[in-house]
């Protein structure tokens, strides 16, 4: 990064309610500072040094036993439960999050007349499988509009939620993140799923932007299917991502497609008549192609160092950069483009319309790697990104005033 000669970059992170989280890192280029984990989180280099060693691993396949690979499955299996609510049978492995929440929107009852729920802005893996489903059936689909203040500020999410749940009749489904992925705002899901099942809904929760950066508490939320991508803030590989199910789906729910690999006794490759059971638990939803060592060796790498380090520490450690960016922005008066309600463990700003272009050129130009879209900033900080370079930014985006 080329902000300020007084702000070096640190590859390592530092103390100082930061978390020291020692270990051999990540793997960045020295020259960026990496704001961009709500995109794709930063390679570890443990995960860079499995993905090398299962790429090796496949110049010879038959090497590697079939009950090894089995266990492989399960151990990333584990390592994402103990993420959630630390039960194995209830995670499967699927391609994306759009391929869970399709499922789950395939899966509950829905007739016409009857109402969804999503917020506006929702990612489209979250919104598409329901307007297909609403479409299908004439459900009526309800995007909660963003909330503003008095003043034309960005207002709270939750309490709009809370609101449409309360007013809308016929709701059977709630399908929402824990933060929104545009700027990070935080909804209370405490409060949200307990109106949602006062409501007589199911709730459908994608946490793709948090699991790994929040805890959760799915004993208290109820939800029916969880969803998260695993390559943003859970560190691992690109199309491997986690649905967990609820112990009623884990008994009747139906798979989007027919895998042997989600059957009882995958591994034998015969064609009984009738076909085998399902496998136990949310096994059932494992889908095809997913369990590829290369994928697996990545992903059991990150969730190794994320336990290793401790959820509870890595939690406070991205909130804590979440915050110290927020406050490093209001330092520099750049208070009034916080894009947020309740924030999070990343930042949304929204600089006005004649400093947009500028406040991206400089970042560019200084190596800060963020997303920019339709006004908006969006700044992501891992583990890897300390407090100094966080302090810098928010100086650059300062000096774009002038
Ligand atoms: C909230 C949210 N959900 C899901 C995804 C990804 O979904 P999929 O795995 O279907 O590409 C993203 C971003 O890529 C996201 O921000």
């Amino acid at each position: 990064m080329h902000i300020d000669d007084r702000d070096p970059p640190a590859r390592t992170p530092v103390d100082g309610g930061f978390g020291t989280f020692d270990g051999d890192g990540f793997v960045l280029p020295p020259d960026v500072v990496y704001l961009n984990a709500a995109s794709h989180g930063p390679r570890l280099r443990c995960v860079q040094q499995a993905a090398e060693a299962a790429l090796a691993a496949g110049v010879a396949p038959w090497r590697v036993g079939m009950e090894a690979w089995v266990e492989s499955i399960e151990a990333v299996r584990r390592g994402a439960a103990n993420c959630l609510d630390g039960d194995a049978d209830g995670v499967a492995l699927v391609p994306s999050a759009g391929h869970g929440l399709s499922l789950a929107a395939r899966n509950l009852p829905l007739a016409a007349g009857d109402g969804v729920l999503v917020l506006g802005g929702q990612f489209p893996s979250n919104l598409l499988p329901w307007q297909q489903r609403c479409a299908e059936v004439d459900a009526r689909l309800h995007a909660v509009a963003r909330p503003v203040d008095a003043t034309g500020r960005p207002g709270d999410w939750s309490a709009a939620v809370l609101d449409a749940i309360a007013r809308l009749p016929s709701l059977r489904v709630v399908a929402l993140p824990h933060v929104h992925w545009h700027d990070g705002s935080r909804l209370d899901l405490d409060r949200i799923a307990a109106a949602t099942h006062s409501a007589g809904a199911a709730l459908v929760l994608d946490l793709s932007q948090s699991l790994g950066a929040l805890p959760v508490d799915l004993a208290r939320w109820r939800p029916d299917f969880v969803v998260s991508v695993g390559h943003k803030w859970l560190l691992g590989a690109y199309g491997l991502a986690y649905l967990w199910a609820s112990d009623a789906w884990r008994e009747r729910g139906m798979p989007l497609e027919q895998s042997w690999i989600a059957r009882e006794g995958a591994t034998v490759f015969d064609s009984p008549m009738p076909p085998p059971a399902f496998a136990r638990g949310a096994r059932r939803f494992d889908a095809g192609g997913v369990a590829d060592p290369l994928r697996l060796a990545m992903s059991a790498a990150a969730f190794a160092r994320l336990h290793g380090w401790g959820l509870a520490r890595v939690h406070a450690g991205l909130q804590a950069r979440g915050r110290g960016l927020r406050d490093a922005l209001r330092a520099q008066g750049l208070g009034g483009w916080l894009a947020e309600g309740p924030g999070s463990h990343f930042v949304g700003l929204r600089p006005p319309p004649d400093r947009f272009a500028r406040a991206t050129a400089a970042l560019d130009g200084a190596g800060v790697v963020h997303t920019a879209r339709a006004g908006g900033l969006r700044l992501a900080p891992h583990l890897d990104v300390d407090e100094a370079a966080l302090a810098g930014v928010a100086a650059l985006l300062a000096r774009t005033a002038g």
